[in-house]
């Protein structure tokens, strides 16, 4: 049994695929992705554990975007091997395809909410994509359960995406990559463009998402809070590859060049007194409790 599942996911899904137990959700082997003759990965090789948070970092066209793409299939490697949930995705069968990417659910870079849908609308259109018998009544019913969990009020489903903060925008968003119960949730910069406060929030509620539901997130990120705050452990994009994958104290003993500017710079500094701050306030409110 799924752990997320409520009573109107059982009424609305039926026998919902069995949970992936094995220990890699994602496995990813020598993957080269080209545009023409321009090799934007090559001889990649990385492994998401069940059940963390991996962080994705890297400089500005390092090729994060395009490596989430080839995972869910959008965009098709040159050579390599990736499997999602023990499958091969780059040979599967199209049915086999569209059997794993119910399982999945996607924040794309930007949002990307269909602007003449309403946020509720926008949660449906993959309910209404793999589960095109659901009745509205229940389409519906489903759609404000997300709007719901993601935090958002359940007036906000309703709503235009032009009626909505950068913040709610990012929350609708969150709620339709969670429509179909994931297992596995890819997040391409959720915080980007929202101010401090809102960004720990939106981490907040990955974390706390993350925990509950039982998921396996994807998370790429500029944002060095953010892996602080909630990441268990950060692989870094540089020179076509993954050059290093772990918690971040594991990274900080690594010598390359960009992972020393990217982890040791004046910034990274800011975000690790914020986030020893927190610890030392999280350790004295529990000592007063
Ligand atoms: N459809 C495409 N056609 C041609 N080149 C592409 C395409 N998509 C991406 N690229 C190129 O692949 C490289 C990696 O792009 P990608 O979007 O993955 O970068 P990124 O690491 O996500 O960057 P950012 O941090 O700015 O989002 C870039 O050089 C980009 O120009
Ligand atoms: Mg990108």
């Amino acid at each position: 049994m799924r752990d997320s599942h409520s009573d109107v996911e059982d009424a609305a899904y039926g026998d919902a695929p069995e949970q992936f137990e094995g220990e890699f959700p994602i496995r990813i082997k020598g993957l080269t992705n080209s545009f023409g003759d321009f090799n934007v990965h090559e001889d990649l090789d990385l492994d998401v554990k069940r059940g963390e948070i991996l962080g994705v970092v890297g400089g500005s066209g390092t090729g994060k975007s395009v490596l989430m793409r080839s995972i869910i299939g959008l965009q098709i490697p040159q050579d390599g091997m990736i499997e999602v949930f023990g499958r091969n995705i780059t040979e599967a069968e199209p049915d086999e395809v569209i059997g794993v990417r119910n399982r999945w659910g996607v924040l794309f870079q930007g949002g990307a909410l269909f602007s003449t849908l309403s946020v509720g609308e926008n949660v449906q259109v993959p309910l209404k994509q793999f589960y095109p018998e659901l009745s509205q009544e229940l389409l519906d019913e489903i759609a404000r359960y997300k709007v719901v969990l993601t935090g958002l009020p359940e007036e906000a489903a309703s709503k235009f995406p032009s009626e909505l903060s950068g913040g709610m925008k990012k929350r609708a968003g969150l709620a339709r990559a969670l429509a179909l119960d994931p297992e596995l949730l890819f997040l391409d910069e959720p915080t980007a463009g929202l101010d401090p406060i809102g960004g720990a929030k939106f981490d907040e509620l990955t974390r706390e998402l993350t925990d509950t539901l039982g998921l396996t997130v994807f998370l790429i990120t500029h944002d060095l809070d953010t892996l602080y705050a909630i990441c268990d452990r950060v692989a870094v994009l540089a020179d076509k590859k993954v050059i290093a994958v772990g918690t971040i104290p594991e990274l900080l003993e690594n010598d390359h060049p960009w992972i020393q500017e990217y982890f040791n710079g004046p910034r990274a500094r800011a975000a690790t007194a914020t986030h020893e701050r927190g610890k030392a306030l999280d350790k004295l409110g529990s000592e007063k409790a």
